[in-house]
């Protein structure tokens, strides 16, 4: 089957990998005709991190109404919809399962397909949803709370993972930093904004991992900015003891060390992405994630495009967080090419970056 030859295909997409709940109508892969997100951050926030237990259990309260409202948002009957996609991997797999049940039910009782996606490679989908026209084969640049991935894409949906993290997702390194200079949680845009007002006075490591793959590790960037901030820790009744504290810091130093942190990583990202395209011919880089909404690592990444004489093409702010009309719009491309799952499939914690 051909790319486009459904007039009007209504994909309903359903999302629940990590920590949002979201559905979305998207119509012909492109045009969002409603993208609702439910977000837990005021459940995981005293945990400074999400708790697998606590998400699922928010996704089955949530599920219903947020997938109601996607219908109700589009304008149209639940019976228009011609397909049912679903992100199933990879992620928390009781959160994954909230998802997955819920669409193999829809599929079940509508009678339509379901499509199983790849939560990942549906993230280099989101530009596709601000009417990015992308050539392949392209570089994919996933940056997230989750992953750090960088994808030889052949098309939309074949992915071959060039590198990824060893340790922490650039977005947990960020969340981990803004926990070290206590800005809150989710770090990454507190992060951000503090850099704004911060010059980058302090060097940290920007880690290489061994090899020739462009790999990615962020945990020791994380601690080097951890002694920066507190000092070296000296070990008494077997307990870390630190010889400073972060409420000692000015606000202004607080804002140099988020920009010191911010440099360090997204160098860190930059030079995976300029190995990968100095060794893999590609006709653009297509990027996706919520870390893409850092101000810095989309400048650093336009300016690494331009010196490889390629376009970029960057998500919208509303698409860099996790969502629904990303896995609705690979999910129309998987299905008018032909793509149709069965309603035995599961969820999995690994995809094609894990
Ligand atoms: O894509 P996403 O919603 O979740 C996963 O699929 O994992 O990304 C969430 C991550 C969080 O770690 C958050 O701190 C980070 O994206 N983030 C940012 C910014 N906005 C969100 N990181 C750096 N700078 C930002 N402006
Ligand atoms: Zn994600």
């Amino acid at each position: 089957m051909e790319w486009g030859i459904l007039p009007m295909t209504l994909v309903l997409g359903i999302e629940s990998s990590c920590d949002e709940t979201a559905a979305s109508v998207v119509q012909d892969g492109c045009t969002v005709l409603s993208n609702i997100v439910a977000s837990q951050d005021e459940l995981h926030t005293e945990y400074g991190g999400v708790v697998p237990e606590i998400a699922s259990r928010a996704h089955l309260e949530r599920i219903l109404p947020v997938i109601q409202e996607a219908i109700k948002n589009a304008n149209i009957e639940l019976s228009a919809i011609d397909a049912v996609a679903v992100g199933n991997r990879p992620g928390l797999i009781g959160s994954l399962l909230v998802g997955v049940a819920a669409a193999k039910t829809l599929a079940w009782t509508l009678n339509k397909p379901i499509i199983a996606v790849d939560h990942v490679i549906a993230h280099l989908w989101a530009p596709h949803l601000s009417g990015a026209s992308i050539e392949y084969p392209a570089l994919g640049v996933v940056v997230s709370g989750g992953h750090t991935s960088l994808l030889l894409l052949t098309d939309p949906s074949n992915a071959k993972c060039l590198g990824k993290t060893i340790d922490d997702a650039a977005g947990e390194a960020f969340d981990k930093a803004a926990a070290i200079l206590k800005l809150g949680w989710p770090g990454g845009q507190r992060i951000d904004n503090a850099a704004a007002k911060g010059s980058p006075v302090h060097r940290l490591p920007r880690p290489k991992t061994k090899g020739n793959r462009p790999d990615f590790s962020f945990s020791g960037l994380k601690t080097a900015l951890l002694y920066g901030v507190r000092g070296n820790p000296s070990k008494v009744d077997g307990k870390m003891i630190f010889p400073h504290s972060p409420e000692e810091l000015s606000t202004q130093e607080i804002c140099d060390w988020a920009s010191s942190f911010q440099h360090a990583a997204v160098d860190s990202i930059i030079n995976g992405v300029h190995n990968a395209l100095s060794n893999n011919p590609v006709r653009c880089v297509v990027s996706g994630g919520g870390v893409l909404a850092n101000s810095l690592l989309r400048t650093k990444l336009t300016v690494t495009a331009e010196q490889f004489h390629i376009p970029i093409h960057l998500p919208e702010s509303t698409y860099c967080v996790d969502n629904a009309a990303m896995i609705a719009g690979l999910g129309h491309y998987l299905f008018t090419h032909g793509q149709r799952d069965s309603l035995s499939i599961t969820a999995s914690p690994r995809g094609i970056a894990s």
